[in-house]
């Protein structure tokens, strides 16, 4: 690796600079939203190339690095932070039998002895800190940034496995149980279709869970809701692997503290095991890297930790991670399935993606029966073929991935894949958007179902025009065809056109021979599939030609969400210009820069006769977006969409606002002004809070430098409340954020 390293420090720092801002993203994502974007691989090489330039030009280093501090983050909106007696440390990982020796040598050669080590699996759920004071549980806080975690004592009571009151007697003044909660895989199942059926969010994976569950809040909930918060809670499960602030244990191994906190009554595991040697532990490692299904928790490696605790004194610590322990991380999770298809969809841009169609499996902790193969070059690349046994893995355990075909066990059955040249939905000659590109697009931008369904959807999406009736069911209601009745809509341009009428064109009156009474459905068979229909079918009952006679009168019948489709389609037309130039689908224009458009020109208008300069010189636009922007009003089908949804009255222009590069002018209160919110803010959300700064004119930033006018703080705000202080920025409680926002500065 040392020789693709750029031996310029300045490289080597925007490399390390973009790794850490990236790896701090990744964290953000992983402990405060429950979401993986990479997979753990992807993860743990960003940690090990930063801490590689790190260790190159120390320059580099810093306290607050990734390499040197754990993930997570103490300051959440949830719950109330809470300090722990002794910081909760991270472990560092090793990825092959090697390195664990390697590892092992050095603890050998430090210790100047042999060691025991005991081994154990590493849980895959989250971590916590049990605080017992004179064998009470008087705190449960989840790790947060190993300083600060969030107090999660109630939810934590509510776990059968934990101990309120330890058992046994003799029992320290103080002493920290660090553990993993987690969701038992056998229960995973059960608790998804029962979260499916009332609606509720599915999980990704136990982990996501666990989280999940551990992390709820009580308040605001019905009683409906809260039971099934508690039964949520009752079914996590904690194990106990290390202790925390404890003076003067009466134990002198890890083993031996297990098992004192097991006749305690603590939960610990029974998969542990002392050995006498390195090889002992690499045993360990390969045994249960066949056996990962065969315990009720998710397995993400082993654990080694050296058993004698006063040689983890002698080896100490890192700032992130003890040096009497590591992680043995195993392979992504891959198993074989059936490839059975390879086909291709077209998405709103008109990208046509083949993507392999599986038997469906289980893999890294969830069902997977579809995964992209990008484009026919990835498809040559992998060397599949339709009917292959394939072998599959969720990378992150997020994105499935295929990663190639197991050539043994062809049968001569299987087939080649070919692109169609064609596109698949409405038929026109698929090309790439300009020579040399790989990915094949279908050019019929403005009719092709596909692509006006996914524009269609957009323009419903929060981000957009935020229309609740208009998701991707009746988005694709409305725009695909359905033989021998046209679509409501060809294009979006007759959107705020839709009458009741257009929306059941074939919408009919049949009366039930039985009761005589008038029931809805379609005329014809076939075309009663669309979702749209078929939603309204199920509310009616299924249409059973033999028990209804068809009137022959065609009538058009409301039906509720057609006519919230339309009410909301009408108070559409008057949201912010900003939704409206985010429902235009213009490339690279989202909210952000959307937002900064409306602001600086206050109409459509004025954004179509700006110079690209003009443009690409407002704050949040820059050079790629003003050409997007340029590029689609010189689209004639483009400008019958502004022209029809003006003449429909949709509201091009923000009413007040005086012209060009006047929004320090028109900004409202807070124009010119750049604010920091933090922390709970009570009657806020953390995006209310940062939506209410735009709306009054301000800036809302996400970090606190001199530049900053204003910290809004509240409970749980952290190192922004402390670089405030310190850069003698005014801060402002919720009481004084309310105000500043109603009256300005000048309110204060
Ligand atoms: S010992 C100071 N043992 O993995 C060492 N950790 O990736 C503390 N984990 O933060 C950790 N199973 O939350 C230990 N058997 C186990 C574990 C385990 C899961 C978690 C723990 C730690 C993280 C590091």
């Amino acid at each position: 690796m040392a020789n693709d390293i750029a031996d310029d420090l300045t490289q080597a720092g925007a490399e390390a600079k973009d790794l850490t801002t990236r790896v701090l993203e990744l964290r953000d994502a992983y402990y405060e939203r429950d979401t993986v974007l990479v997979s753990d691989e992807e993860y743990d090489a960003m940690i090990r190339r930063l801490a590689e330039l790190e260790r190159l030009f120390p320059e580099l280093q810093s306290q607050d690095s990734p390499t040197q501090t754990v993930g997570g983050r103490a300051q959440t909106t949830l719950f109330a932070p809470v300090e722990h007696a002794e910081r909760m440390l991270s472990l560092d990982n090793v990825f092959s039998i090697e390195e664990f020796e390697a590892w092992a040598a050095r603890v050998e050669r430090d210790a100047g002895r042999r060691v025991d080590y005991l081994c154990e699996l590493k849980i895959d759920g989250l971590a916590i800190n049990l605080r017992y004071e004179n064998g009470v549980l008087t705190s449960a806080a989840t790790r947060g940034d190993g300083v600060v975690g969030e107090d999660v004592t109630e939810n934590v009571r509510a776990i059968a496995s934990i101990p309120t009151r330890l058992a046994g007697s003799g029992h320290p003044p103080l002493v920290e149980v660090r553990g993993e909660v987690f969701f038992p895989v056998a229960a995973f199942a059960e608790l998804n279709a029962a979260q499916a059926e009332l609606g509720e969010r599915i999980f990704a994976n136990p982990r996501n869970a666990a989280s999940g569950s551990l992390r709820q809040k009580a308040e605001g909930k019905t009683e409906a809701q809260l039971a099934l918060m508690r039964s949520r809670l009752s079914r996590l499960r904690m194990l106990v692997h290390g202790i925390g602030a404890w003076a003067n244990p009466p134990v002198d191994s890890q083993s031996k503290t297990y098992e004192l906190l097991a006749e305690w009554g603590l939960p610990t595991s029974t998969h542990y095991r002392v050995v006498d040697s390195a090889t002992g532990a690499s045993e360990f490692i390969r045994y249960y890297g066949e056996h990962r299904d065969s315990v009720e928790h998710e397995i993400d490696g082993i654990v080694i930790k050296v058993d004698e605790l006063a040689l983890h004194d002698e080896l100490g610590a890192t700032s992130r991670a003890p040096r009497w322990a590591i992680a043995f991380k195993y392979p992504p999770e891959q198993v074989n399935t059936k490839l059975l298809d390879i086909v291709v969809s077209v998405g709103r841009t008109g990208r046509a993606t083949p993507f392999a169609v599986m038997e469906k499996v289980r893999v890294a902790g969830s069902e997977v029966r579809q995964a992209t193969l990008h484009n026919q070059d990835v498809v040559k690349a992998k060397g599949v073929l339709i009917g292959d046994t394939v072998v599959l893995r969720k990378a992150g355990d997020v994105i499935p991935e295929v990663l190639g075909p197991v050539i043994e066990l062809r049968d001569g059955t299987e087939r080649e894949f070919v692109m169609p040249e064609l596109c698949p939905v409405c038929g026109a000659r698929l090309a790439p958007a300009k020579e040399g590109d790989v990915d094949l697009r279908c050019p019929n931008a403005e009719f092709c179902p596909a692509q006006v369904w996914g524009r269609v959807e957009h323009i419903g999406s929060r981000g957009a025009l935020d229309v609740e009736a208009l998701g991707e069911v009746a988005a694709a209601a409305l725009t695909q065809p359905l033989e021998p009745a046209d679509p409501p809509l060809h294009t979006e341009a007759a959107l705020f056109d839709l009458r009741m009428p257009d929306i059941f064109p074939v919408t009919v009156v049949v009366r039930d021979a039985e009761t005589g009474l008038p029931r809805l459905t379609d005329t014809g068979e076939p075309k009663t599939d669309t979702p749209f229909r078929r939603k309204r079918q199920k509310k009616d009952g299924p249409f059973d030609p033999g028990a209804a006679e068809f009137t022959g009168d065609a009538e058009y019948v409301p039906s509720k969400n057609a006519e919230e489709l339309l009410a909301n389609l009408e108070a559409a037309k008057t949201k912010p210009l900003w939704r409206i130039l985010v429902a235009l689908n213009i490339r690279h224009v989202g909210p952000v820069a959307a937002r900064a458009l409306a602001n600086h020109f206050g109409s459509l208008d004025a954004i179509r006769s700006a110079r690209r300069e003009e443009l690409a010189e407002v704050d949040g636009v820059g050079g790629i977006i003003a050409d997007a922007v340029l590029d689609w009003f010189t689209v004639e089908w483009h400008l019958e969409i502004v022209e029809r949804w003006g003449a429909a009255g949709v509201q091009f222009a923000t009413p007040g606002h005086p012209g060009p590069g006047s929004e320090e002018s028109v900004g409202g209160v807070l124009s010119g002004l750049t604010v920091v919110a933090t922390g709970t803010l009570e009657g806020f959300t953390r995006e209310g809070a940062q939506e209410a700064i735009i709306a009054a004119g301000g800036k809302a930033a996400s970090s606190v430098s001199k530049n900053t006018d204003f910290v809004a703080a509240g409970p749980g705000a952290g190192s922004k409340l402390a670089k405030a202080e310190q850069l003698g920025i005014p801060i402002l409680d919720a009481d004084g954020f309310r105000l500043l926002l109603e009256g300005g500065p000048a309110a204060l």
